[in-house]
């Protein structure tokens, strides 16, 4: 029987979260650790009105969109049936698809940092994740891989937000570092090579937790 760890994948769109994320989950599965995936936005009311924000349906403002993910986030630690408080009580596994790193670097952006991540950081209703892996591609390497798998861009999905995003997560990751475990992998190389730091990254916070 494992502890049960709460790990965030973060990455640019086009990063190849969703390929990893699946090797994860099979790899843990495999080595007897219960596990839900989860992501962000969420299928919650207020992930549809992420959803129709990011669109471009419905406009928002940068702050009220802040606003829509931190409630969106709020919705997601603590719903008592299927939130990750919930999850994690009940000993399982959580592997989350973006999180409040991802506020902090698109909504950090428009709005600047210190709101946006004490907002976050300080409610007591969200959760520290225990690993963030970060899947890093230059922006170049993003840009393609989502023309190539899209007919159209999400507001945040132009090449020169890419950059600016890119920009945004290192420097919140100097910020957070020696307080949060974020682990920072190379996600220009084959999806194998990929996940072998990916599984090295998660086995450690594992190692030795046994009970
Ligand atoms: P989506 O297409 O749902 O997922 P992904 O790109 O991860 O496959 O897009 C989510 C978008 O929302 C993405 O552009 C990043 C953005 N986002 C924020 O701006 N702030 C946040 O807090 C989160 C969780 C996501």
């Amino acid at each position: 029987m494992y502890q049960r760890k709460f790990i965030v994948i973060e990455g640019l769109d086009g990063s190849g979260k969703g390929t990893q994320i699946s090797r994860l989950a099979e790899a843990l599965t495999n080595r007897g650790i219960s596990l839900q995936l989860t992501a962000e936005p969420t299928l919650h009311a207020t992930g549809g009105l992420v959803r129709d924000a990011l669109g471009g349906i419905t406009k928002r403002s940068a702050a009220e969109l802040a606003g829509l993910f931190l409630a969106d986030r709020i919705a997601h630690c603590q719903n008592p049936h299927d939130g990750i408080a919930a999850l994690l009580e009940s000993g399982i596994t959580v592997v989350c698809d973006r999180y409040y790193y991802s506020s902090f670097a698109y909504q950090g952006m428009d709005l600047g940092l210190d709101w946006v991540m004490s907002a976050n950081l300080d409610c007591p209703a969200i959760l520290k994740p225990d690993l963030c892996i970060f899947l890093d591609v230059p922006t170049e390497v993003a840009d393609k891989r989502i023309s190539l798998g899209r007919t159209s861009r999400e507001i945040f999905e132009e090449a020169e937000t890419i950059e600016r995003v890119r920009r945004k997560y290192f420097e919140v990751f100097g910020i957070l570092s020696g307080t949060h475990n974020v682990k920072i992998i190379n996600a220009a190389r084959t999806p194998d090579e990929v996940f072998a730091d990916v599984w090295a990254a998660a086995s450690e916070i594992f190692d030795g937790t046994e009970k």
